[in-house]
C-alpha cells in the first residue's frame, strides 16, 4: 500500500514578549506518497512553521504528524532552505556528498553518487571548487545536489530559489523537475511564486494568514514531463493560477487591511 504523510490537525502558539502568538490553526493534510506539494500563503501566515514541524525541528502545540513511507535505511526527510546549507570550508564534490558521509556510505560510491548529481546540474566543471568561488545560483544548485544525493524519502523545501535571480530560477527549477521526475520522491515545497508552484506541483495549497490554516486545495493536473516555459502557454495553466491567485488575493489584502489598521491606531 502506498504511503504518506499525515498532518493530523497541528497547531502552533510561539510565546512572544508581547503575549502569545498562535501561527497556525489546526492543519489537517494527507500528503501521498510521491507526491510533489506545493504551498503559498500570505507571509507570516505560518508556512516555514508547518514545515519545520513536519520536518521535526519544531514541535506542535496540539495534533501530530505520522509518516508511513518506507524508507530502508535512508534518511526519512531532509530540509533545503532558501538560504544555508553549504560548507564554505568543502569542495563542491564534498558538499554533495556530505550527507551520504554522515550515513557512513564508503569514499568511492558517495563520490559516485554525489557526481552522478552534479552531472545532472551542469556542476562536474566545479566539483572541486569552493563555495565562494560559485556564484548564488550555483550555490542553490549545489544544496539541492546534495539534498537529492542524501536520498531521503521525503524532501522538504523552503523557498529554496527565493534568492535567484529570474533567469536563473527558469534554470533551476528546469533541474529540479528533471531530478524530480526521476526519483518521485515525496516533496513539500514552499513558495511565494504561484508561476513555480503550478509548474513544479501535483497538488497546491493555499494557506490563510495568521494563524495559518488550509484554505484551499487545487489540483495541478498538468501532464508530465512539464517544461517551465511550455506550461507557461498553456491555457489550462492560466486558468490554474487564476483560481489560486483569486483565494490567496483575499488573503493578502485582509493582510493589507489589518497592517494599514494597526498603522493608523499605532
Ligand atoms: N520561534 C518563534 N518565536 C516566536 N514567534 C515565531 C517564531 N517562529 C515564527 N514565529 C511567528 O509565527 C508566525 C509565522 O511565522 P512563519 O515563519 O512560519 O511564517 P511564513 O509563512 O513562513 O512567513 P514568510 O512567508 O514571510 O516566510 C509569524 O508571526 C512569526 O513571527
Ligand atoms: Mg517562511
Amino acid at each position: 500500500m502506498p504511503g504518506k504523510i499525515a498532518v493530523r490537525g497541528i497547531t502552533k502558539t510561539f510565546a512572544g514578549v508581547h503575549g502569545d502568538i498562535r501561527a497556525l490553526d489546526p492543519v489537517y493534510l494527507t500528503i501521498p506518497e510521491g507526491q510533489f506539494l506545493c504551498i503559498v500563503g500570505p507571509s507570516g501566515c505560518g508556512k516555514t512553521t508547518l514545515l519545520r514541524i513536519i520536518a521535526g525541528l519544531e514541535q506542535p502545540t496540539d495534533g501530530e504528524v505520522d509518516f508511513s513511507i518506507a524508507h530502508d535505511g535512508k534518511p526519512l526527510r531532509s530540509v533545503v532552505f532558501q538560504e544555508q546549507g553549504i560548507f564554505p570550508w568543502m569542495s563542491v564534490l564534498q558538499n554533495t556528498g556530505f550527507g551520504l558521509k554522515v550515513r557512513g556510505v564508503g569514499r568511492r560510491e558517495r563520490d559516485a553518487e554525489a557526481r552522478r548529481y552534479l552531472d545532472m546540474l551542469g556542476l562536474t566543471p566545479f566539483a572541486d571548487a569552493y563555495p565562494r568561488q560559485l556564484s548564488g545560483g550555483m550555490r542553490q544548485r549545489v544544496n539541492i545536489a546534495r539534498a537529492f544525493a542524501n536520498d531521503p524519502a521525503i524532501l522538504l523545501m523552503d523557498e529554496p530559489l527565493a534568492s535567484l535571480d529570474e533567469q536563473t530560477k527558469l534554470l533551476v527549477q528546469e533541474d529540479l523537475l528533471r531530478l524530480w521526475d526521476g526519483s518521485h520522491k515525496t516533496v513539500v515545497y514552499i513558495t511565494h511564486s504561484l508561476d513555480e508552484a503550478i509548474v513544479l506541483g501535483d497538488r497546491v495549497i493555499v494557506m490563510t494568514n495568521r494563524p495559518g490554516t488550509i484554505k484551499t486545495v487545487v489540483d495541478i493536473d498538468l501532464p508530465r514531463p512539464r517544461n517551465v516555459l511550455d506550461m507557461q502557454s498553456n491555457e489550462a495553466f492560466f486558468d490554474i493560477r487564476s483560481r489560486i491567485w483569486t483565494a490567496l488575493r483575499e488573503e493578502v489584502l485582509t493582510l493589507r487591511e489589518r497592517e494599514t489598521a494597526s498603522d493608523v491606531s499605532a
